[in-house]
């Protein structure tokens, strides 16, 4: 039998991304615009926040269509951000996997995809090219006109413009034009922004929608939280290829200085023992470690218990304040109270969990009497596939009840996880993954503000109890004083001011 040749191919990550839209959150028209939004706010967060610079970002879609109907938008978003060097524009914007943020400390991109993604998108709805203007506050402002050449992943540059920057303005502008459905995605547009104002009160945010409505998030802080330094690789996370990148580029002649030098919290002490334990000679050359050796190392890295943890100067956690902030500003709520649990690790990555939880004020009622779930991972919220996050499961595992919760009560929980590798489950990054070490960590946090919450909603019902206990009183006191008087038959009623002014002392005390 002939087996038909077969045809091998090679394809581009622009490519891989064009024919899999869906696994980077552009599955679906509602969907587009709404990941469109959502990658550029992030983009924007993340080029000012780490550069000490107050968030201020505006945001317009427009219809380009004749009715709003026809699902054709311009999408146009400003930042005062640190702006890109004229060179790295087009390959920032139309190059897959191209990104400023490969590096072992907390950002909100991650893949060097997101904004890459958003103008593939609008070229392959639209066919139009997208425009950045962007200055990183020099004597120049570039404007760019670009395409992606999707099967070789390079940009293409239609256009270029230099203008004069004499307001030392910095940020960047893009415009892109794409497919979309608004009013479809427009509670989940909405919720978003809402919940990035709660992460970050620091900024200013600003949205108006087809319609001409301003949506306005304002800031009420304007502290940022203290920003992510770079990090060394954890010996508990490491795996053969980063040892061989290592070992490349070392200049460390034997293991116990190369251990010291390329890994996080390893000192001298804790190499020695580290080598022992591994059965390597502290002399060993690294360059010279045969392949096997290499794997022996890194299953020795796993398994020694002796390395400190990670610690948490690569990650920028919110802090309770800021958090607190975020709430009172947005769920203006009766009661809240924040939580910032100590750093852990999981598989050698640092992580820390932050849990929050408002009672009243704005909070909404979910239709289903279940608790409102808030979920943030890395200051971003997450508002699409809440059933498949690690929080909600650990909502879900909660006998509330011991809280004195009752289904339909106005109650937020809101939890923050940050890491320098959060554990998505697919590159659309909405679900978090159920590493066991950070569920407990979210456990413990729920726990915590959920006591607070229990010793403030037993109070409340305390003096609601009080407070019908009087109107009682108030009710049939003057007619009880009455009576007995009559029964008495005495000419005057007692007095019962004072007698009420007791319960009613009482009933505050
Ligand atoms: N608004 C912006 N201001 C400054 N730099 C930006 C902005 N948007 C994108 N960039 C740059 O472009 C790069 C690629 O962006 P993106 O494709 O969204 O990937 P990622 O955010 O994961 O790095 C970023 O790493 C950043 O350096
Ligand atoms: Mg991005």
């Amino acid at each position: 039998m002939q087996i038909i040749s077969q045809v091998f191919q090679e394809i581009s990550p622009a490519d891989f991304f064009y024919r899999n839209k869906e696994i980077a959150g552009f599955s679906n028209p509602a969907r587009a615009i709404f990941s469109a939004i959502r990658e550029l706010i992030e983009n924007s967060l993340d080029a000012t926040e780490p550069f000490g610079i107050l968030p201020d970002i505006y945001i317009r879609l427009s219809s380009t269509g004749e009715t709003e109907e026809e699902g054709f938008y311009t999408l146009r978003v400003e930042d005062n951000g640190s702006g890109i060097p004229s060179e790295y524009i087009p390959l920032a914007f139309c190059q897959f996997l191209f990104s400023s943020k490969y590096k072992l400390k907390q950002t909100r991109g991650t893949f060097g995809l997101g904004g890459t993604m958003t103008i593939l998108y609008g070229q392959i709805t639209t066919n139009k090219p997208v425009e950045v203007l962007s200055s990183t506050g020099d004597s120049k402002i570039y404007g760019y006109r670009l395409m992606i050449d999707i099967e070789r992943n390079q940009p293409i540059i239609l256009e270029k413009k230099v203008y004069e920057n004499d307001g030392q303005w910095h940020g960047t502008i893009v415009e892109v034009n794409l497919e979309g459905d608004y009013s479809k995605a427009k509670p989940k547009v909405i919720e978003y922004l809402k919940q990035t104002a709660i992460a970050n009160p620091y900024a200013n945010i600003m949205f108006v929608d087809p319609k001409g409505r301003l949506y306005k998030f304002e800031r009420t802080v304007s502290v940022l939280p203290p920003q992510p330094k770079e990090t060394l690789p954890h010996p508990h996370g490491v795996d053969v290829e980063t040892i061989y990148r290592i070992i490349r580029v070392t200049k460390c002649k034997t293991l116990l200085d190369f251990m010291q030098e390329h890994f996080h919290r390893v000192g001298r002490q804790i190499a020695k023992s580290f080598l022992e334990f591994a059965g390597f000679p502290e002399d060993t050359d690294p360059k010279r470690l045969k392949p096997e050796e290499i794997v022996k190392l890194v299953q020795a890295m796993k398994s020694f218990n002796g390395f400190l943890p990670p610690d948490a100067s690569c990650l920028s956690p919110l802090g309770e304040e800021i958090l607190k902030a975020g709430i009172m500003k947005e769920l203006e709520p009766e009661f809240a109270a924040v939580t910032q649990r100590k750093p852990s690790a999981y598989s050698g990555h640092p992580f820390i969990v932050e849990v929050g939880v408002a009672y009243g004020g704005k909070v909404p009622v979910r239709s289903d009497n279940d608790i409102t779930l808030y979920r943030f991972a890395n200051k971003i919220p997450l508002v699409y596939d809440e059933s498949g996050d690690v929080s909600w499961k650990v909502i879900k595992s909660i006998d509330w009840r011991r809280y004195n919760v009752e289904p339909g009560m106005p109650i937020a929980i809101i939890v923050h996880i940050c890491s320098t590798k959060i554990p998505w489950k697919t590159v659309g990054k909405e679900m978090i993954a159920d590493r066991p070490e950070i569920s407990r960590e979210i456990l413990n946090g729920v726990r915590e503000v959920a006591r607070k919450l229990k010793v403030y909603l037993s109070r409340k019902e305390k003096v609601k109890r009080e407070k019908e206990r009087l109107s009682v009183f108030l009710r049939y006191l003057p007619k009880i004083a009455e009576f007995s008087a009559k029964l008495a038959r005495e000419e005057k009623v007692p007095d019962i001011k004072n007698l009420l002014r007791r319960v009613r002392r009482f009933g505050e005390g």
